[in-house]
C-alpha cells in the first residue's frame, strides 16, 4: 500500500512539479512518507517547488511539542526530503485564537488552491481529519472541540490527559473535496468495516444546512 501510495505521488509531482499536497499524520501513511524519502534519495522525487498543506492540528499545541502534527511532520517526511521551509503549511497550534489560525489557513488554501492532492487517512469511526461522523459537510477550515473519549484516547501520547490539548484545527470536508485528487490510505483488518461503509454505504451526516453552519461548534467559514 504504502509503496503504491507513494508512487502515485511521486508521479504526480514528476508530472506537476509546483504541486500542492495536503498531507495526513497519523500512523498510516509512515510507511508511505518512508517510501518518499527513498524516491527522494534515489532521484525519483524532486520536492523544491512543492508546497505541502497538512490536515490539521492541536489547538492550542507549541511546535516544538513532541506531540504535534508539526513535530511529527518534520520528523517523518520534511527533514529528510528538499522541501522549501516557507512553502510548508500547517494550521497554527501556536496562534493567539483558535479561530484566528482557521481564518489564517482558509487563507492560505485559498490563494494556492485548489490542491493537486489531498492525501488521508481515515479513523476507525469514518473521521476525516478531525471532522468526526455528523460534524457539517460544508465546512472550512475549523477549530473542533475534542470530545471526551478523544482526550483519554490521546493521553497515553501525553504525560497525563490534563496535558492533551482540548482542542483541534481541521480542514472542513469542503476544503478536502475540493482537492483535484484525493488519494485515501487504509490499512487493516480493524478498518474493513469502515472502509466498506465509506465506499458503498448511504453519504449520511447528521447536519446539514444552516442551522447547523452557524452553530457554536462548526466555523463554516465559507458557507454557501
Ligand atoms: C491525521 C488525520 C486522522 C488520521 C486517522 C487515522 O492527520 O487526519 O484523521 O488519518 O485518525 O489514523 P491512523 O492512521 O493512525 O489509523
Amino acid at each position: 500500500m504504502s509503496k503504491r501510495a507513494a508512487d502515485f505521488i511521486v508521479q504526480e509531482i514528476q508530472q506537476h512539479p509546483n504541486s500542492s499536497l495536503g498531507l495526513a499524520t497519523g500512523s498510516t501513511p509512515l510507511g508511505l512518507y518512508k517510501e518518499l524519502i527513498n524516491s527522494y534519495i534515489q532521484g525519483k522525487a524532486d520536492f523544491s517547488k512543492v508546497s505541502t498543506y497538512n490536515l490539521d492540528e492541536y489547538y492550542p499545541i507549541q511546535k516544538v511539542n513532541p506531540q504535534s502534527y508539526d513535530h511529527f511532520m518534520n520528523e517523518n517526511l520534511f527533514r529528510h526530503i528538499n522541501v522549501e521551509p516557507s512553502r510548508i503549511h500547517i494550521p497554527n497550534g501556536e496562534h493567539s485564537s483558535a479561530e484566528g489560525a482557521c481564518l489564517a489557513y482558509d487563507e492560505e488554501l485559498r490563494r494556492n488552491g485548489p490542491l493537486t492532492l489531498q492525501l488521508l487517512g481515515i479513523g476507525l469511526n469514518g473521521h476525516i481529519g478531525f471532522n468526526e461522523p455528523g460534524d457539517c459537510f460544508a465546512g472550512s477550515t475549523w477549530a473542533v472541540d475534542l470530545s471526551l473519549s478523544t482526550i483519554e484516547a490521546n493521553s497515553r501520547f501525553f504525560e497525563d490527559s490534563s496535558q492533551v490539548p482540548k482542542r483541534a484545527l481541521t480542514m472542513g470536508i469542503k476544503d478536502i473535496m475540493q482537492a483535484n485528487k484525493i488519494l485515501l490510505v487504509v490499512s487493516g483488518a480493524q478498518k474493513a468495516d469502515i472502509l466498506q461503509k465509506s465506499l458503498y454505504g448511504p453519504i449520511t451526516h447528521a447536519c446539514t444546512g444552516f442551522r447547523v453552519a452557524t452553530s457554536s461548534k462548526c466555523y463554516c467559514y465559507n458557507r454557501q
